[in-house]
């Protein structure tokens, strides 16, 4: 095992999840209402403003608890922030009150 805490948080700001889970049934999940298009949103923000993986990790991923019919679900760590229902257009408004409109707090963290 190696631990590599230190090595990553120095470098890292936040890790974004986008669930982009597809249940394929009648439950409703975030890979069903376009999810794929919600975390290719969040990864052009932060690539237009160079913090796409220098900074700011994007990582797709399973069901988080948020499930809806009416968009995706995100989370933000290790600033424990939780949404659901988010669309492609909402992307930059959710990441503007997270990171500030040119991502200018990153690092603030
Ligand atoms: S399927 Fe996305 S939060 Fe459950």
């Amino acid at each position: 095992m190696n631990d590599r805490t230190e090595q990553h948080t120095e470098r890292l700001d936040a890790h974004v999840f986008v669930c982009t889970n597809d249940r394929e049934g009648e439950h409703a999940s975030c890979g069903a209402v376009g999810a794929d298009e919600t975390a290719a949103a969040v990864k052009a923000w932060l690539r237009e403003r160079d913090a796409f993986w220098t900074a700011v990790s994007v990582s797709e991923t399973s069901c988080l608890g948020l499930c809806s019919e009416d968009g995706t679900a995100i989370t933000i760590q290790p600033r424990n922030r939780w949404y659901s229902d988010v669309s492609p257009e909402d992307v930059p408004t959710l990441l503007e009150s997270v990171f500030g409109p040119d991502a200018e707090r990153v690092g603030e963290a």
